[in-house]
């Protein structure tokens, strides 16, 4: 798995937020948390873990709102960003982050009530594995995003230098009865791919994506959606 390589570089680590998420890629930042948010409110006392946490930019946000939460990641300076992060939210003991592989998560089954995992699918070589110990270590909800295959992410997947693997709708509902996992929501967003809001000033963005979210919202867009957001549920 490149990713895992990738992130455990402290210069990666320490320019992944602002990277990504400065200029109009604060746009991103945000329907990405309500996404987050809107699959698993009410968060306070839930018991949550996120896989590939990195900069705990979820993890933050859920311990602020009162989850009991952990992070867990495979990289020690994404994690230490992470640390730096709760610390200077004030949320830094009202959470806890764990070294650890996402394919052989250190928990017994059926550990938490909701586990999360944001930007990770894009670079899994074995989906399936992850997405089995995801299932293994809930009692309840399963919320991640992927890339999507029949998007403008082609365009410029190539030049990712940790790579990156882009799902059909079709993909994701296999991957999902794969690991026994009812589908519950799935939200489709984002004809224009996050590299070029992140290339643009917020203030030109905000106009920019207010056309995006209504070409997306059409039958015609969303076939063209370059994301998408699932919320899935372990069967009674
Ligand atoms: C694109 S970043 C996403 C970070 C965070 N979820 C976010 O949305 O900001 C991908 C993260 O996956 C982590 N990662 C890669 N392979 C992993 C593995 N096998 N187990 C756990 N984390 C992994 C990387 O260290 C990195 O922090």
């Amino acid at each position: 798995m490149k990713g895992q390589e990738w992130y455990q570089e402290d210069d990666v680590a320490e320019a992944y937020d602002e990277k990504r998420f400065s200029r109009g890629g604060r746009l991103i930042d945000r329907r990405e948390k309500q996404a987050v948010l809107d699959a698993l409110s009410p968060v306070k006392d839930k018991k949550i873990l996120e896989i590939a946490c990195g900069t705990g930019r979820f993890t933050t946000m859920l311990a602020d709102r009162g989850a009991d939460i952990i992070g867990l990641d495979i990289s020690g300076p994404m994690l230490q960003q992470g640390r730096e992060r709760a610390q200077a939210a004030g949320v830094a003991d009202n959470l806890e982050y764990m070294r650890g592989d996402a394919g052989r998560l250190p928990f017994p089954d059926d550990e938490f009530d909701a586990v999360l995992s944001m930007r990770f699918f894009h670079l899994a070589d074995t989906p399936e594995t992850f997405m089995t110990e995801m299932q293994r270590v809930s009692n309840d909800q399963i919320v991640f995003d992927t890339f999507n295959r029949r998007s403008s992410r082609l365009l410029y997947n190539w030049a990712l230098p940790m790579g990156s693997h882009l799902y059909s709708e079709t993909d994701v509902k296999q991957l999902l009865a794969g690991a026994n996992l009812e589908l519950v929501n799935a939200e489709h967003d984002w004809i224009i791919p996050y590299g070029f809001y992140r290339s643009i000033p917020n203030t030109l963005a905000s106009g920019i994506r207010r056309m995006d979210s209504t070409v997306v919202s059409t039958a015609v867009g969303r076939p063209f959606s370059s994301v998408s957001y699932w919320e899935a549920r372990v069967p009674e």
